[in-house]
Order: C-alpha cells, then sequence, then structure tokens
C-alpha cells in the first residue's frame, strides 16, 4: 500500500488517499472554533426559503450526493426536499406554483445540464445556491450564493473526494439551517447538539485515515476474488440508498462491470430474479445505535441478509466494526468505524470506491480516463 503520495500508480487512488485532507480542509473553511461561522450563516439566510422547499439538480456522482442531502435536510431540518436530475430539470416548462430554494451540485462548476437548470431556476425567481469544487466556476459565480468545497482539483474522471467533500458541505448546510431554524422555533436543536454533531463531523477525517490502509489490502482481494462477476446489485436504506447509487456507478464507470443500486426493500419486487453465483450482492448494513429508525432499518436488513443466506446469494455487506451478526451471514464483510447515521455515508463510500478501483484494475481498464466519459460534460459548440 502506498507510502508517499509518489507512490500511488494512478490519480483515482492518490485522491481516494486525499480524502481525509480534503474533508479536513473544506471543514476548516465552514468552521470556526468556535462552530458555525456567523458571516456564512448570513449568506445563507439570504438564499434560503420561508416555506422550507428544497429543490436539488444534478448529475451524475454529484446528484447522488443530493439524495443523501435530501434525507439529511429533510430528517435534521424538517425541509422539504426535491432531487432533480439536471438532464431533466433544465428542460421542463411550466406554471411552477413552489418556489423552491435551488442548490446545483457539481465538481467542475461547468457541466452544461447543471449549469442550465441555474439558469431555468433564475429565470423562475428562484434563490440558488452553488456547491461546486471550483469557486471561480461558472455555476458559482452565476448563483446567489456559492459554497465551494476544497477538495483541491480532481483529475481522475471517476469522482471521490469531491464527492466526499460534497456530502461534507451538504451536512455543514444542514447545521447551518438547523441553527437558522433554531431561532424561529422550527427545529429544535439546543446548542449541545449542534455542538456534538459538528465535533463528530470533525472527527471523520481521522477516522477515515485509519481505515484507510486496512481496507486497501481487503479490498484489492475482494476484487479479485469478484472479479468475474457479470454484474452487481447495491443495496441500502434511507441516507445509505445514495451510498448504493454511487457505489454501482463507480463500478460501473471504474470497471466497465455493470451494477446497479436499489434500496434494499425493492429487491424482491423484481431484481432478485437476477441473483445468481455471477450476480452478487453489495448491501450496505451499517448501524447508528443511538437512532430508532437506523435499528429498525438495520434489523430489516439482517432479515434479508437471513433470506438471502437461504437463498444462497453471494453477497459483500458493509457493518459496523463491532456487528458479528452480519459477517456470520455474509460471504465478505467489510467493516466500518461507527458515526452518526446521516455522516456514516462519507466512510461508508470509500470502501466502494476502493472496490470500483480494483475491479478497474483487474479488468486492466485505464481508471483515469475510462472509455467514453469526460470530466466535465459540456455540449460542444455545433459550428
Ligand atoms: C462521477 O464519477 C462521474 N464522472 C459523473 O457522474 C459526474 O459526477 C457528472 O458528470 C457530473 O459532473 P459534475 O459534478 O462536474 O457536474
Amino acid at each position: 500500500m502506498p507510502d508517499t503520495s509518489n507512490d500511488f500508480p494512478h490519480e483515482m487512488l492518490r485522491e481516494i488517499y486525499e480524502q481525509p485532507a480534503a474533508l479536513r480542509r473544506t471543514l476548516a473553511a465552514y468552521l470556526n472554533a468556535e462552530g458555525l461561522n456567523p458571516s456564512i450563516a448570513a449568506s445563507l439566510s439570504d438564499w434560503a426559503n420561508p416555506a422550507g422547499e428544497v429543490l436539488i439538480a444534478a448529475s451524475g456522482s454529484s446528484r447522488h450526493s443530493g439524495l443523501a442531502a435530501e434525507i439529511i435536510l429533510e430528517d435534521l431540518c424538517g425541509l422539504a426536499v426535491d432531487v432533480e436530475y439536471s438532464s431533466e430539470y433544465s428542460l421542463r416548462e411550466g406554471a411552477e406554483r413552489r418556489h423552491p430554494s435551488v442548490i446545483v451540485l457539481s465538481q467542475s462548476g461547468e457541466t452544461s445540464d447543471t449549469l442550465a437548470s441555474l439558469r431555468a431556476a433564475r429565470r423562475r425567481g428562484h434563490r440558488t445556491l452553488a456547491i461546486t469544487n471550483a469557486a471561480a466556476s461558472t455555476m458559482a459565480q452565476e448563483a446567489d450564493v456559492s459554497m465551494p468545497l476544497a477538495a483541491g482539483i480532481e483529475r481522475a474522471v471517476p469522482a471521490t473526494k469531491s464527492f466526499t467533500c460534497q456530502l461534507a458541505v451538504l451536512y455543514l448546510l444542514a447545521l447551518y439551517e438547523c441553527a437558522r431554524l433554531n431561532k424561529t422555533g422550527a427545529v429544535q436543536m439546543n446548542p449541545t447538539e449542534l455542538a456534538a454533531h459538528i465535533a463528530a463531523l470533525r472527527a471523520l477525517p481521522d477516522s477515515i485515515e485509519s481505515q484507510l490502509d486496512p481496507w486497501h489490502s481487503q479490498i484489492a482481494a475482494l476484487a479479485a476474488k469478484y472479479k468475474s462477476a457479470a454484474s452487481f446489485l447495491y443495496l441500502a436504506r434511507g441516507v445509505h440508498y445514495a451510498i448504493a447509487r454511487e457505489g454501482a456507478l463507480k463500478l460501473k464507470e471504474a470497471s466497465y462491470v455493470h451494477a446497479e443500486g436499489y434500496p434494499t426493500g425493492e429487491l424482491k419486487h423484481g431484481p432478485n430474479a437476477l441473483v445468481s453465483d455471477r450476480v452478487p450482492l453489495v448491501v450496505l448494513a451499517t448501524v447508528d445505535p443511538a437512532l430508532d429508525a437506523s435499528v429498525i432499518r438495520y434489523e430489516k436488513t439482517i432479515q434479508l441478509l437471513r433470506e438471502m443466506q437461504s437463498q444462497g446469494a453471494r453477497v459483500i455487506a458493509l457493518a459496523n466494526t463491532a456487528d458479528s451478526t452480519v459477517p456470520a451471514l455474509v460471504a465478505d464483510c467489510i467493516h466500518v468505524a461507527p458515526a452518526p447515521e446521516h455522516l456514516l455515508p462519507i466512510a461508508e463510500v470509500v470502501p466502494l470506491q476502493l472496490f470500483a478501483y480494483f475491479m478497474a484494475i483487474e479488468h486492466s481498464v485505464d481508471v483515469d480516463r475510462p472509455r467514453n466519459l469526460s470530466k466535465a460534460v459540456v455540449e460542444q459548440a455545433i459550428s
């Protein structure tokens, strides 16, 4: 496993390993020693919508961080959030009776469909917030408010560090919204609870850093074991569903192996017909024991794993470090250090990025530049 920055054979692996540092830089941009930064709170209060409606438009991995944000903003702040494909939202016409505050998410800040969504939202009179990894990008400049990531330049086509930094900024946005709404009485989050959320967020980069090497060796071996699978189904519930979608996208684009992400409970409504020796499952079964809803989701997932064991499915699971129930039910288990429910996605996507990376190596794919893809999907001018 790599010891120095020069040891990385590919940009994608380097960028996976850069995530703890990228997260620390991003958190430092939005938090001060006391916690939330009043000047950022002031700029966000201009963006916020009195009706609590938010619309998120994005593509690809950025849209997946939007799916996680939908759950985070709804669960923590009670907002009503819709997530759109920017390629669809930008082409929508007709009367819009709602006036959501709009978030565009984009690593590059230049993706044509997301830029078109931003411009459509502005034409409709919505307040707009751009979260990009390029502070000088077109989206960052045209939106009413910009929250840049500090992930640093991301060169590999498969997004990794920009994705985890997007999740961190979206979590911070939720905390800023909670603090604002707390003053109006719309949300109850007292200063002690807010401080606990911030402390948990600040602890994540070290936690991920300490897990990278063990994940690296385990997952390189898993990729060798599963390299001949024809397709994978990634399953998860709640906020983790966004990570199932992201894990599947990462595998497709990096290794050319087909994969799809589903909510775990949907398996029996069709996709289970595909499950076989050649079609394994990747099941996210992490849990936050402090949150009842998370425990209920986990128990339902355990039930599904029992059924999959009887069915003879090949399953790779992600589970909490101390969990001994999940490993007994599956072929392979990747452990993830415990974290609060809405922060677990930032950690649990990392082993899925590594799985996509090592599957790409097994399949001899040029992982930094997969065929037919480019880093920013920008329309060519027609001459
Ligand atoms: C991510 O791994 C992909 N390369 C792709 O889905 C990407 O997220 C999408 O094209 C959106 O790009 P953006 O974040 O720069 O807008």
